[in-house]
């Protein structure tokens, strides 16, 4: 169960306060007990879940493992920027289906793409949003070249994509994989996120909806060793790009590859 966090701070409590009543029951269900609310410190306040069992889960583009991609990152012949067509000359527009915390998305926009970010857990959403407004508010040119490439929509990405049959060149999507009965080293961001809204049992849906609509081709992330989405229609990746614990199924759209 999500529980809503009190802060001494009353303008924050309202603000944290609006958007947990606006969860319904179902965003509210969870594996371990939360709570939503400020992750305060003296420069800053952060929309965070709190699992009773690990530490704060909060979206940040500023500081951390981002800000270091940011800095340091992988650049265009990554295997993912790789997996979405990026290349020196091309920078795709990409439909990121399944946005989560935001990490993918992030490294698309920093290589200079548009990437339009969907996700339908208001929860998680909720953390989104946070993060882009506070990043907005940083005064720095580098955060603000990123973040503009960066908009946000709270949806299911295959309703969105057969609805708005938006023009779009590639959409990614990097569902949650099921819990691995072996205990492995899952980031604490990951496992929260288990803990909050499950496996994602439809990603056969969204994938057969994203080949409808993507103009170039649709990218699936995958654990290395996990088998292809199965399709009702039997059609299979054209081609992957492996790194050590990733696999990238790449389907070309209307035979192009990009
Ligand atoms: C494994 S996480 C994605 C992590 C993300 N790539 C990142 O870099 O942080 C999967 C996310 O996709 C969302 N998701 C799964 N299927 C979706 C769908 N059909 N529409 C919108 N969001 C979806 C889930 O709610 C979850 O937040």
């Amino acid at each position: 169960m999500l529980l809503f966090k009190e802060t001494s701070n009353l303008e924050l409590n309202k603000k944290s306060q609006t958007i947990f009543e606006s969860f319904s029951k179902i965003d509210k269900q969870t594996v371990v007990p939360m709570k939503f609310g400020w992750l305060e410190d003296h420069l800053s306040a952060k929309l965070a879940l709190f699992p009773t069992n690990s530490g704060a889960i909060f979206v940040d583009f500023l500081e951390g493992k981002k800000r270091h991609r940011r800095q340091f990152g992988g650049g265009k012949r990554q295997p993912m920027a790789r997996a979405v067509g990026i290349n020196s000359n091309k920078t795709p527009t990409i439909l990121d289906a399944t946005t989560g915390m935001g990490n993918d998305a992030f490294v698309f926009a920093s290589l200079g793409c548009k990437v339009q970010m969907l996700e339908r857990s208001p929860v998680i959403v909720s953390l989104l949003k946070d993060a882009l407004d506070r990043a907005s508010k940083f005064n720095d040119t580098g955060i603000m070249r990123i973040i503009k490439n960066m908009s946000l929509i709270n949806d299911d990405s295959a309703n969105f994509l057969l609805k708005n049959k938006p023009i779009i060149d590639v959409v990614y999507m990097d569902p949650m994989y099921p819990k691995k009965k072996k205990k492995t080293a899952v980031k604490k961001e990951m496992v929260a996120l288990q803990n909050l809204i499950g496996a994602d049992l439809d990603s056969s849906i969204l994938l057969a909806a994203a080949l409808q609509v993507a103009k170039l081709r649709v990218t699936v992330k995958r654990p290395a060793k996990a088998p292809i989405i199965a399709l009702t229609s039997g059609i299979k990746p054209d081609t992957c790009i492996k790194s050590p614990n990733t696999r990238y199924d790449v389907y070309f759209c209307n035979s192009q590859s990009f």
